[in-house]
């Protein structure tokens, strides 16, 4: 499953184009009651009307009509050097990526409950070089504190809209500058994209042919417009100009619902 159905990304459009079920109804000739169905969740438009709903919400017709009719899924990805951990009680994705041979290892969003992150980095006896964080809700930083002061020398890195989330611990917070490297390990480095949208200090991880995206791009959909100064153009804008310019086969891995290709997103995104 997706983590977006046809409903959510009709919603994440109308809201993020700011366009009403009457404008859509006169802009496309449609029944406003059916289109208040459809906005609903409890009828799915034809072919055709997908097609016509997608132009004033600015969305791509063709891939918005695949939405409507669940006609495409991503092939499953597993990665031998990234391992995905769930975050109960959050319904979100975080991942631990580690460089094999010398069990170095980086985390991407502590969420939920502590202990169930806490077995498998000691599992693997990492030495856990970094604390990556891709945005400031709870579902994807509210063990930070646990994992901290579990794992003290490593190395939180965040950007500075969204440290506050992480309270004390934000003063031995890196913090994100866009495009900038880490060194990881001895030969590989990891890339901050700074991509605002979903909220101000939104970022995603770069790491060998992976992008991890927190809630910025999901397969099929983006994350909702939540920031206080970046907007629904700004979401779009990140994903076109971060996320889209690395190579077709990267992996991306998201904060909620399966992972992806960013060519697979070029190919079936109704938002581009
Ligand atoms: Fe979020």
């Amino acid at each position: 499953m997706l983590e977006d159905e046809f409903v959510d990304v009709f919603g994440k459009a109308m809201r993020g184009t700011r366009v009403s079920v009457e404008q859509l109804a006169k802009a496309t000739g449609l029944p406003a009651s059916q289109i208040a169905a459809w906005a609903k969740g409890s009828a799915v438009p034809s072919e055709d009307q997908a097609r016509a709903l997608a132009g004033p919400l600015h969305l791509d017709p063709g891939k918005f009509a695949d939405a409507a009719a669940v006609r495409w899924h991503p092939a499953p990805i597993d990665l031998p050097d990234v391992r995905h951990h769930p975050q109960q009680p959050h319904p979100s994705n975080g991942y631990v990526f580690f460089l094999e041979g010398n069990r170095r290892a980086a985390l991407v969003d502590p969420a939920g409950i502590p202990q169930n992150l806490l077995r498998i980095l000691r599992d693997g006896a990492y030495n856990l070089q970094y604390i990556l964080i891709t945005h400031k809700h709870p579902d994807h930083c509210d063990a930070t504190g646990d994992i901290a002061s579990n794992f003290p020398q490593a190395q939180i890195v965040m950007h500075k809209a969204d440290v506050f989330a992480i309270g004390d611990l934000a003063s031995r917070a890196t913090l994100i500058r866009d495009g900038e490297e880490l060194p990881f390990g001895d030969e590989a480095r990891i890339r901050l994209l700074h991509t605002p949208g979903h909220t101000d200090g939104s970022s995603s991880f770069v790491f060998r042919s992976t992008v991890f995206t927190g809630d910025t791009l999901f397969a099929g959909s983006v994350g909702g417009a939540f920031g206080d100064v970046s907007t629904y153009a700004d979401i779009l804008n990140s994903v076109r100009s971060r996320l889209f310019t690395l190579p077709d086969d990267t992996v991306m891995m998201p904060g909620h619902g399966p992972p992806s290709k960013i060519g697979w997103e070029k190919a079936h995104n109704p938002f581009f």
